[in-house]
């Protein structure tokens, strides 16, 4: 037997008959093998792990029905195509055989030929469906690990953007260091010349040493929020925990941490959240999402614009849940594309950037991690509005 070679295990209580198909089959390079009961046959199958199986409807004690439907109650053979083979061309042993399992049925007398046909098409509709399953199966793992990219990757970004941030109040600290340094030394080098102290000397220094601490104190503080939120978010994101906060610290945090993005855009982000709104859920999937909908905003919704504004908003509905909405004001998304958005690998952006798999994100976490729901509504030229609908306790 070869590698690419078949094996089809026939069961049949009167192999005598089978004499010129197994002869036929085998000169068409099939490994045949035969069973002479169901019980024989089962126990091959389980054994031999045959690429099909032909089964004859009537015989003693266990009939055809009775093993293929053992056949596919087993793991191990449920998968092996069963073809039934009935004297009787008679149509309710046919039904009863698809109601088995069967995927089809050949009548004896046989012809050869035809039987060799339908086994053939049947192992290569075997071989298709196997490796369809596979691919299937590679592509499930595909997308995980695309949607974990996804993520790391609205992360990366912001890391990016947040060192970049960070650059400045820092470079502005040195300058200002060294400029007081300068400062201090004009004087220690007067003192040391004995030019003397005058009083307007002092007080020019003073001024000046106040001046540049104060803007000191500022940059830096500028850089410790930064970090401090940062730090937060770093924790919520990448550890997924639940906590209690306060809502508005959440989406405050997240806009300041999207502002090198937007910085160098014409777009604002307005947030006004009563800070009255707490609750106890995931911090870091919820900031994901919101990112994730300000990002496309800027991305999808204000293309090509100048102007362009994002307003977040949070209330508490009668039923007690929260109800967050991220709106714009851009090109809105039209109506044959809005049942698609969530969907896996739906963008506009093929090719230009668009992984398809932002909104994805958005509502697997909504409806999963945050026990909520997500929900868009859109009208070209009109904006859209993204309405989150989430338990104060997730
Ligand atoms: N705020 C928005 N305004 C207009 N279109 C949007 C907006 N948000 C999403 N879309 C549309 O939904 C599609 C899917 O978004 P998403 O899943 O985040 O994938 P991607 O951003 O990678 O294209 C986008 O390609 C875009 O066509
Ligand atoms: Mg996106």
């Amino acid at each position: 037997m070869t590698a690419a070679q078949k094996t089809v295990l026939i069961i049949d209580d009167t192999p005598a008959n089978l004499g010129v198909l197994v002869d036929y089959l085998e000169q068409h390079d099939l490994c045949v093998v035969v069973a002479q009961d169901g019980e024989e046959g089962l126990m091959r199958a389980v054994f031999l792990r045959p690429d099909l199986i032909l089964l004859d409807v009537m015989m003693p004690v266990m009939d055809g029905l009775a093993t293929c439907r053992r056949l596919k109650d087993d793991p191990l053979t449920r998968d092996i195509p069963v073809i039934f083979m009935t004297a009787l061309s008679e149509t309710r042993s046919k039904m009863a055989g698809f109601q088995a399992g069967g995927v089809d049925y050949i009548t004896k007398p046989f012809q050869v030929e035809e039987v060799l046909m339908r086994l053939t098409t049947h192992l290569n509709l075997h071989h298709t469906t196997r490796e369809l399953q596979k691919t299937v199966a590679q592509l499930n793992l595909a997308q995980a690990e695309l949607v974990r990219s996804e993520t790391l990757a609205a992360l990366g970004a912001m890391v990016a953007g947040i060192a970049h941030e960070l650059n400045t109040p820092i470079g502005n600290g040195l300058l200002i260091a060294s400029t007081l340094t300068d400062l201090s030394r004009g004087m220690t080098r007067d003192l040391q010349e004995g030019k003397g102290l005058t009083r307007s000397a002092l007080e020019k220094y003073l001024r000046e040493a106040n001046e540049v601490g104060d803007i000191l104190q500022r940059n830096l503080e500028r850089a410790g929020s930064f970090i401090n939120s940062f730090k937060q978010v770093a924790v919520d994101r990448t550890s997924a925990q639940r906590r209690k906060f306060v809502l508005a610290d959440v989406v405050t945090e997240t806009v300041l941490l999207l502002s090198p993005t937007l910085k160098n855009t014409p777009f604002k982000v307005q947030h006004a959240i009563d800070r009255s709104i707490e609750l106890d859920s995931f911090p870091g999937p919820l900031g994901q999402i919101i990112t994730n909908l300000i990002n496309n905003a800027v991305l999808h919704g204000f293309e090509g614009r100048s102007h362009g504004s994002i307003h977040i908003q949070a209330d508490i509905a009668e039923s007690g849940q929260l109800e967050l909405t991220v709106a714009d004001d851009g090109i809105g998304i039209p109506e044959a594309n809005l049942q698609r958005i969530f969907d896996p690998f739906f963008t506009t952006k093929m090719g230009a950037g668009g992984s398809g798999l932002g909104l994805y994100v958005c509502y697997n976490i909504a409806t999963t991690v945050l026990n909520g729901q997500i929900q868009v509504s859109s009208a070209p030229g009109d904006g859209t509005r993204f309405l989150l609908t989430l338990p104060l306790k997730a």
